[in-house]
């Protein structure tokens, strides 16, 4: 066996059996390395006659060439098995249920659920959402809206005033979420089409009643809004708030000095044990106030009630809250007791969409 031949052999069977690619690496700086066996022999070359030289030449390149081509395979194999034992050792068990952290522990508190639940409702009805200070002029929280001074719902009992201004006026805590409706007028040309969340006050204490809570307004005003939309908005939202694929809604002429006609409206139920079931029987109850924007609301935003038109309706978040989740007492919900938090909160991560369900 030539030389040559000899050493190849001798190199492709050190590639062979290099175990790691740091053995390998070693196996090529030893052939290939510019002190290594094969580079060696390059430098043999210069000293031969010239026609032995090309054919030792062509020679030691084919060996070169075939050491390099076995280093390169030799190393992808090893660099496959090294990752196959990586992919072993480092296997994630995505079954095992996630520990619960500080995230988990906490709570959604009710209020913020169904807040969410019924912005989702209404935002896929193409409503936006709109915002006023908890603390109000009379002019906004009253008197644009269209009621008197004279009117019972100003009486010192029923709202918490502040100190007199040096002007006169009087702020106080908004007893419902309608100002905005004045406020989104007087900032945003119709046609509109609004709900507001928030936070209310009353001086009032009992089991169903606390001195805050929460309401959401409703406001749509264009050219051409009827009260045949109303219903059919107000029915959409109860059927999906409350997940039933039907809803008994019945409207009652009623009083509000901002809408003309006003009209409280009941939805059908059936009381099971302890439980209320929404869309059942044929019990009623009241679940929401609304109308027609009263033309005098909107001369007193500058819109002309002869091209204007719109609805309004509010609903307290704290009682639909009640409604859904059987909560018997008001109170609770702003007592801080963590065991109620925990029973009746919803998890952090289930955020209410219509696609997955509002409450699963
Ligand atoms: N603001 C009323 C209240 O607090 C609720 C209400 C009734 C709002 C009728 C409206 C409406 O927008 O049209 O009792």
């Amino acid at each position: 066996m030539s030389d040559l031949q000899h050493l190849e052999d001798e190199i492709l069977a050190a590639i062979t059996g290099a175990a790691d690619l740091t053995a390998l690496e070693d196996v090529r700086v030893g052939a290939l390395g510019k002190k290594g066996r094969v580079s060696a022999l390059m430098k043999d070359l210069g000293q031969m006659e010239p026609e032995d030289r090309k054919a030792f030449g062509q020679a030691v390149n084919g060996l070169k060439q075939r050491v390099s081509d076995a280093l390169t395979a030799r190393k992808d194999a090893l660099q496959e098995a090294e990752m196959a034992v990586r992919l072993q050792a480092e296997q994630a068990d995505v079954t095992l249920p996630v520990r619960e952290g500080p995230i988990g522990a906490g709570r959604i508190h009710p209020i913020t659920q169904v807040t969410e639940e019924v912005t989702e409702i209404f935002a896929d009805m193409g409503f936006s959402i709109a915002e006023g200070p908890d603390i109000e002029t009379d002019e906004n929280n009253f008197t644009a809206l269209n009621i008197p001074p004279e009117h019972p719902a100003r009486q010192t009992q029923d709202s918490f005033y502040f100190a007199e201004k040096a002007d006169g006026s009087r702020p106080l805590l908004r007893t419902h979420t309608s100002p905005v409706q004045i406020r989104t007028m007087r900032a945003v040309a119709p046609p509109l089409r609004i709900i507001v969340p928030g936070r209310v006050y009353r001086r009032d204490s009992d089991q169903t009643h606390t001195p805050m809570f929460h309401q959401v307004e409703g406001l749509v005003v264009d050219e051409e809004t009827h009260f045949g939309h109303l219903k059919w908005v107000l029915e959409e939202f109860c059927k999906s708030y409350f997940e039933v694929d039907g809803v008994k809604m019945r409207y009652r002429a009623s009083h509000f000095p901002f809408t003309e006609p006003s009209m409280e409206v009941d939805i059908g139920y059936a009381k099971v044990g302890d439980e209320i079931r929404i869309g059942e029987g044929d019990e009623w109850m009241e679940i929401l106030g609304c109308g027609m924007v009263h033309p005098n609301v909107l001369r007193n935003v500058d819109l002309d009630p002869d091209r204007y038109q719109g609805f309004a309706f509010g609903v307290g978040l704290d009682r639909l809250a009640m409604l859904k989740y059987g909560m018997p007492d008001l109170r609770d919900f702003f007592a801080n007791d963590l065991r109620w938090l925990r029973h009746y909160g919803f998890s952090t991560l289930d955020v209410p969409t219509l696609a997955r369900g509002l409450s699963s």
